[in-house]
């Protein structure tokens, strides 16, 4: 008979999982607080680029993957794998949702039964958090009576080449049978597993990516707001110390970052060393500053660059080229797109975008969205390209576009500034 898998919470990276355990012979209930969603879901609707409504319609199809809201549908599990938000309250880990999950669990534990944490989080959270949850409720011990462990979601929302099949999975277990356990429900998932110590490890193994992200971005975002200062083209010399072929590595600037990752688990890994230590963890500490401050760059830019043409802010009418927080994603959540406008809007210009990827019903910008048109980029005083979208028509932007101010460096010619 199919193991029976639950994955709690189906967003951006319960769903993808959710969908792959079913077309390997799973049994999976996809369990949903958010009833909106589920009813999307039962729909055949997908918010996930990487899950194509065509494959959502075959797993509902086959009567093998069930969305649901109703926690009585977690009973009789064999493996369950927490996917649920891990926000940041006023600077300080939310990990409510993941104790909710746990709880949820707890009800429907059975001895044998395995329970993965995904949600990005700080060092000892399975072990300090869930176990002790898990425990306390059903009377088992993790390790003894129920399997647990931890395994980092590497997904990257649009990236056709690393797939949640073809990423390599870093998992781990509190013991060796649970990780031998864990090793085997992801060995038939994806193509490659990668077995860590305990997991503490697995846990920092994903801040630890995710930081040095963060702090590379943020030395690039830095280094251009100098050159640009001094007169040097940033990207020249980057795309010139990208063809040393070893020890560096590409990293390029942009309007700031974004989305449920850069912007929030490098903290976590802070508020750790932080509370545990009563360390500073500098490197985080700097990033994010530099980060959080390249929207408020971007719009001195906008500023100055409408000041040349003797153009005040307030009354003009400001184009924003993409929404989302990456390229080829819909995902506005904590976008830079978000403050530049706010701060726009606030100085009185007018502020419009184009994001064919973002679905207006749900965008967090608060801005108009309009179509990529000829008209829409020549009524506008100032366009700022802010995404990389492959979908964007940049000829029809050049040739149109009054004046362009391009934070990715995706265009060029007399009328265009670079970040
Ligand atoms: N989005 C990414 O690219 C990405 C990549 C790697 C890791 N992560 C991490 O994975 C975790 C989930 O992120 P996401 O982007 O999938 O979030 P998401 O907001 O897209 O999805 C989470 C879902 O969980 C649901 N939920 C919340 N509490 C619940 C509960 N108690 N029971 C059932 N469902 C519940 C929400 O309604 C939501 O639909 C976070 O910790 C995030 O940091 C995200």
């Amino acid at each position: 008979m199919a193991e029976k898998l639950v994955v709690i919470g189906q967003g951006y990276v319960g769903l993808p999982l959710a969908i792959r355990a079913c077309e390997q012979g799973f049994e999976v209930v996809g369990f949903d607080t958010d009833e909106t969603r589920i009813k999307r879901l039962l729909h055949g609707e997908s918010f996930v680029e990487d899950v194509l409504d065509s494959r959502l319609g075959t797993a509902l199809a086959s009567g093998r993957y069930r969305p649901t809201p109703d926690a009585a549908d977690l009973a009789e599990f064999d493996v369950a794998v927490i996917s649920v938000p891990t926000p940041l309250r006023d600077g300080a880990p939310d990990l409510s949702y993941i104790e909710d999950a746990a709880r949820a669990l707890a009800a429907h534990l059975r001895p044998g039964s395995c329970v993965v944490l995904e949600s990005t989080t700080y060092p000892g959270t399975t072990e300090e958090l869930v176990g002790p949850i898990l425990e306390e409720r059903s009377g088992l011990v993790a390790g003894k009576g129920f399997h647990l462990g931890y395994s980092p979601e590497r997904i990257d929302p649009g990236n056709a080449t690393w797939t949640f099949e073809t990423t390599p999975k870093v998992v781990s277990g509190v013991s060796p049978t649970c990780l031998a356990r864990i090793t085997e429900f992801y060995g038939q998932l994806v193509e490659r597993t990668v077995p860590v110590r305990s997991p503490k490890e697995a846990e920092l193994t994903k801040l630890l990516e995710n930081t040095f992200r963060h702090v590379n971005i943020a030395l690039v975002n830095e280094l251009a707001m100098f050159a640009n200062d001094l007169g040097i083209d940033v990207w020249d010399a980057i795309d010139a110390a990208s063809t040393k072929p070893f020890g560096y590595m590409r990293f390029t600037p942009g309007p700031g970052v974004g989305g449920h990752c850069l912007p929030i688990d490098p903290s976590y890994l802070s508020w750790r060393v932080r509370r545990s230590l009563g360390h500073t963890f500098r490197f985080v500490e700097l990033a994010n500053d530099v980060n959080d401050h390249m929207p408020d760059y971007v719009v001195r830019r906008a500023v100055a660059m409408l000041n040349d043409r003797e153009l005040s802010v307030k009354g003009r009418r400001i184009l924003l080229l993409g929404l989302a927080y990456k390229k080829n994603t819909g995902d506005d959540r904590e976008s830079p797109s978000r403050p530049i406008a706010r701060q726009l809007a606030a100085r009185g210009a007018t502020v419009v975008a184009i994001d064919p990827h973002v679905d207006p019903e749900h965008s967090h910008a608060g801005v108009p969205l309009v179509e990529l048109t000829a008209a829409e980029l020549a009524s506008a005083d100032l366009v700022i390209a802010l995404v990389d979208h492959d979908a964007f028509d940049l000829d029809l932007v050049q040739r149109h576009a009054v004046q362009i101010l391009d934070t990715r460096r995706q265009l060029g010619g007399p009328n265009v500034e670079h970040l």
